[in-house]
């Protein structure tokens, strides 16, 4: 049985102030990682490194908008000079849009969602890689959506960010698979979270936002997304690369 192998390791999760990226960070620190809590959010960020501190483990929080390089460049530098590296990068910060359809979308919308979505998932991919290959390993874990899976009739923006990050990961994943390192994604169902208030508050019947979804049946809750990103970073999944694993309780099946 092959064990997480993750304590000790420097993770850096995004979004980690809230919802699944807190859940996420959390879960790396009961496993004995070293996590930078990076979120624009001050507050949730602090609050999370706390969380972790009290129970026992090791965490710092690095605040600011991942969409801008010199962010991305002050994530990486604290991994690397207070953790020794970048073992595990988990890209989970994101935004959803206002639900507006392809017509309707503005030039701000659009290019703040693939900014905040896309382009600082790779942003931060492209900063830690090198520290990955120096170190001849790495895990990058990726938060897709089901709306990386298929088309809505709305969300235009948030559409096409989602389907961009899953062939970002399948792209290094196919690109950096014999340097020992690793891209997997999660594609959440709904799930309880701040981003989605109508499921924070446990809805379970015919809400907007479960309409357009779909029948997922119930929804997840932000510790079984973490799971998921925890298992695709240990190395239980040592041969798992290039997948965009749904979490959805078979919405996509
Ligand atoms: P959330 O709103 O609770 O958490 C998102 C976090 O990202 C917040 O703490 C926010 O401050 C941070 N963030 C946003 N923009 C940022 C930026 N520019 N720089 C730094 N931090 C930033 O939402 P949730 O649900 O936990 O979302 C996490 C990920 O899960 C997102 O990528 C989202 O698209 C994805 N997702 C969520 C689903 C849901 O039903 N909640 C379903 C499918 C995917």
């Amino acid at each position: 049985m092959t064990t997480t192998g993750l304590a000790g390791r420097s993770v850096v999760v995004t979004g980690a102030g809230s919802g699944i990226g807190r859940a996420t960070a959390l879960a790396f620190g009961a496993q004995g990682a070293r996590v930078v809590v990076a979120d624009l959010n001050a507050d949730g960020a602090e609050t999370v490194v706390k969380d972790i501190v009290a129970a026992g483990g090791t965490a710092l929080a690095v605040t600011g908008d991942l969409s801008e390089q010199a962010v991305v460049d002050r994530v990486t530098t604290t991994a690397v000079e207070r953790f020794g590296g970048v073992d595990v990068l988990v890209n989970n910060a994101g935004i959803m849009d206002r639900m507006s359809a392809a017509g309707d979308v503005s030039d701000a919308e659009w290019e703040r969602v693939i900014r905040v979505n896309l382009t600082a998932p790779f942003l931060l991919t492209r900063a830690v890689l090198p520290h990955m290959l120096k170190a001849g390993k790495g895990a990058i874990v990726n938060t897709a959506s089901e709306a990386s899976l298929r088309g809505s009739a709305a969300g235009a923006a948030y559409t096409a960010s989602k389907h961009g990050i899953a062939g970002l990961t399948k792209s290094v994943a196919v690109t950096y698979r014999d340097k020992g390192i690793r891209a997997n994604a999660i594609a959440p169902g709904g799930t309880q979270t701040g981003m989605v208030p109508d499921l924070d508050q446990g809805a379970t019947g015919p809400t907007a936002i479960l309409a357009y979804m779909g029948n997922v049946g119930r929804v997840a809750t932000a510790d079984e997304q973490a799971a998921a990103i925890v298992f695709l970073a240990s190395d239980a999944a040592s041969n798992i690369n290039g997948v965009i694993l749904p979490v959805d309780n078979g919405w996509a099946a």
